[in-house]
């Protein structure tokens, strides 16, 4: 059963062999097997929780092979894979992943934060590495089992939540580079506290052009794991520098694309006048397309105080805006960190300085947090907030 497919004829071949898997056996959350362990851990106080470092006591995993489709989920203590050291995961970076969370409300309801979002983006990394699709419905009732299952390890309170990690690699034992005939789905529990203990920490970035994240026909709009590893290096160099985190250029003119594990949002008044947020466009599929980018873009435009753009802006633009006293300011959104105030960006030799109008953050990030966080928790009723119990 071990052969390559490196034609376009081959590759539609298994194409087809995927959707014909596919029909066979989707994912079947009616049939998930449930073994829960009889060791269970001890769990760490809130406030000694670090992010992704701390692991609840189940997983789940989802087997799949081109000829049967996707087998029986199972929740089981959680513990180590068992994968051939052949598996083409381990040599050509057949692997991606989701980063989602789930909260407990006041009413200790359990709930998911858009994840059809991070299952329509799963599905697009599974395609980029020719791996099986899947029903991402079918995957979120599994990973909602899941959280069911470890509801008692999701920590309470505020800026508190479980961090949920989707992750799909090929299983298929080959040395050839090829599409993969076995993989696996599987989803792991992290309890997170927040990512600024104290409030808001505004970061500083370096911005250079030695390195570059992604490119088009590149797989910066997808969630894998090789546009990660090759990021650290950079970023360790930037940490002995000072700064915190890498804001990634592309191009010779220098265009802002985003930073590190976040999109980037610019707040400025137009060298003509009118107030502007920008975030960097999708069209070139460079930008990982964030689903906290996507929840700025949606409340920014529903607000209606600024006009909202997705374009590319130059790193000249940017420079003249500071000059200009025309930045307002500047933040980071993912799901680690929902929002990131920048105070600064290291750029041609120059500290550019971005205002922080409230000491710690912007008003319109501060804003964004609350409208955010607010429908996280359940505080503000909002249909992205999903109740899975
Ligand atoms: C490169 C990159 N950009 C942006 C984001 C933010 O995406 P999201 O808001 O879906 O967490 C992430 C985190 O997943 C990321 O890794």
């Amino acid at each position: 059963m071990m052969f390559a497919r490196t034609s376009l004829r081959g590759a539609r071949a298994t194409h087809i062999q995927h959707a014909r898997a596919l029909s066979m056996a989707t994912i079947d959350p009616s049939a998930i097997e449930i073994t829960r362990t009889s060791s269970p851990k001890t769990k760490l106080p809130n406030e000694e929780l670090s992010f992704g470092s701390t692991f609840s006591d189940h997983m789940l995993e989802i087997d799949w092979d081109h000829e049967n489709g996707w087998h029986k989920p199972k929740i089981s203590p959680y513990g180590a894979l068992q994968i051939d050291p052949a598996a083409t995961s381990l040599h050509y970076g057949l692997q991606c992943f989701e980063g989602m969370k789930c909260y407990l409300d006041d009413e200790d309801n359990i709930r998911m934060f858009r994840p059809d979002m991070n299952m329509k983006r799963m599905n697009n990394s599974m395609k980029r590495l020719f791996l099986p699709e899947f029903d991402g419905d079918a995957f979120v009732e599994c990973i909602a089992e899941l959280c069911r299952v470890d509801k008692d390890w999701i920590p309470k309170g505020e800026g508190y939540s479980m961090y949920i990690r989707p992750t799909g690699i090929a299983t298929h034992p080959f040395l050839g580079v090829g599409a993969a005939q076995q993989a696996k789905l599987y989803a792991i529990l992290s309890p997170v506290g927040p990512y600024y203990p104290e409030g808001f920490a505004a970061v500083s970035l370096l911005a250079g052009d030695e390195y570059v994240r992604a490119w088009p026909g590149g797989t910066g709009d997808s969630k894998v794991g090789g546009n990660y590893g090759p990021t650290i290096l950079p970023q360790m160099e930037a940490a002995k520098k000072g700064y915190s985190q890498v804001l990634w250029l592309f191009g010779e003119d220098h265009q802002v694309t985003e930073v590190g594990t976040m999109n980037l949002f610019l707040m400025w008044e137009k060298p003509g006048g009118g107030k502007e947020l920008v975030t960097a466009p999708l069209s070139r599929g460079d930008i990982l397309p964030g689903v906290t980018r996507d929840c700025v873009l949606d409340l920014a435009r529903k607000w209606g105080d600024c006009e909202v753009s997705e374009r590319n802006v130059t790193m000249a633009e940017v420079v003249s805006a500071v000059d200009e006293g025309r930045i307002i300011e500047a933040f980071g959104c993912g799901t680690a960190a929902v929002l990131s105030p920048i105070k600064l960006v290291h750029y041609n030799g120059r500290d550019l300085e971005f205002p922080l109008a409230n000491g710690q953050s912007g008003d319109m990030c501060q804003r964004l947090w609350n409208e955010i966080t607010g429908i996280q928790y359940g505080k503000i009723e909002h249909p992205w907030s999903i109740k899975i119990d």
